[in-house]
């Protein structure tokens, strides 16, 4: 058990991105990794000194990508490969970081992109199931309320799903709130950390500013435009690249954030909590059995998934309003696969 001002020290941004205290070091593959997202989350993953190997797949530009990669001056190895070489990219690894798919373009949903990406989502959990069925599994691509439902039916149709190790990363609507919010309070963003529990899209993002004392001070009108810029933040990016994608730097940096608590997790620390999206007991009974909430890390993945806490009355409001809309997703996504 933690307190609650542990947790919120080991999720707290930090203003290294990294941190080690361990001497274990584990391969790690991408698969995206020409991408807008996947190249600077190879190349951010590749300073990771947790990273012992990288396997860079795409089905374009991996190779180009992973040479240009490995001449970073630290100790890991990068290795590319190309379109027909998925089995060879996931051999030996124990993190799978899945930024594949495509983005969205100005006035288009996160659930505009399900046609597309959910049979990519599909096809490489089908091939982690055969080639590397214990690895960890971080869900980049969108929609995320529906592609790790994807990722674990596929893998549970396989018969190898672990609940403990399939993660929608979520990381980046905890960037932005803790930001925000910085911005709000006149703080470091790593004084100004915000759980955020939920899903990964719109209204389905919710930020419990009530938990925090910076979070707390913020009312009124502030309070409804913070909540909705931390909802809509995506957004902002989809709107400012008109039309050239969507968040794909912050993307990376909150990608490479929490694969590195993942690999801290385990490699045996202790302590590791963080929002993130997974298969969880704590709506279960309203039908929604993928939910993020502070997880801790551990071992095997997954070791704890904390309760959300108390929550204002707005904040009830805003699970209220989550959990239709993210039921919605998962069903969607499990139908999909079956
Ligand atoms: P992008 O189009 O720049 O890159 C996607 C890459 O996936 C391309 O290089 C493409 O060749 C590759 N790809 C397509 N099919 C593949 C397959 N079957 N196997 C391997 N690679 C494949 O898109 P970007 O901007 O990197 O975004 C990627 C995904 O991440 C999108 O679905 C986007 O919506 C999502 N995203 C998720 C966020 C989150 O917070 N979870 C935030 C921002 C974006």
């Amino acid at each position: 058990m933690f307190s609650r001002s542990a947790i919120r020290t080991l999720a707290a941004p930090s203003s290294r991105l990294f941190s080690s205290s361990s001497a274990r070091q584990t391969k790690v593959a991408v698969l995206g990794a020409g991408g807008g997202i996947g190249q600077p989350l190879s190349l951010l993953l590749k300073s990771d000194p947790l990273v012992t190997s990288l396997s860079l797949y795409d089905i374009r530009g991996a190779p180009g990508v992973a040479a240009d990669v490995s001449h970073v001056d630290t100790a890991s190895e990068v290795n590319g490969y190309a379109a027909d070489q998925l089995d060879e990219a996931l051999e030996g690894v124990k993190v799978i970081v899945i930024p594949a798919g495509v983005p969205r373009k100005p006035g288009m949903t996160r659930d505009d992109l399900f046609n597309t990406n959910a049979s990519i989502v599909r096809d490489l959990a089908a091939a982690v199931a055969r080639v590397a069925p214990t690895a960890c599994i971080l869900v980049i691509s969108n929609p995320v309320n529906s592609t790790v439902p994807i990722v674990a039916a596929t893998l549970e149709k396989a018969g190898v799903f672990d609940p403990a190790r399939v993660f929608g990363v979520t990381t980046l609507d905890v960037v932005r709130a803790a930001r925000f919010l910085g911005g709000i309070a006149g703080a470091k963003p790593s004084d100004t950390p915000v759980t955020v529990i939920g899903g990964h899209s719109g209204a389905t993002i919710v930020p419990l500013l009530s938990q925090s004392s910076h979070g707390k001070a913020v009312d009124g009108e502030a309070y409804l435009k913070l909540v909705n810029r931390i909802q809509y933040g995506g957004d902002e990016v989809v709107k400012a690249k008109d039309g050239a994608g969507s968040a794909t730097l912050s993307m990376a940096y909150a990608g490479a954030k929490f694969t590195n608590l993942v690999l801290r997790g385990l490699n045996g620390e202790k302590g590791v909590v963080t929002p993130t999206f997974v298969k969880s007991p704590l709506f279960a009974d309203k039908g929604v059995d993928f939910f993020s909430s502070n997880v801790e890390l551990g071992l095997n993945g997954v070791e704890k998934i904390h309760p959300i806490g108390e929550l204002s009355e707005a904040e009830q409001g805003l699970l209220e309003a989550c959990l239709p809309e993210l039921k919605k997703n998962i069903e969607k996504g499990k139908a999909f696969v079956a």
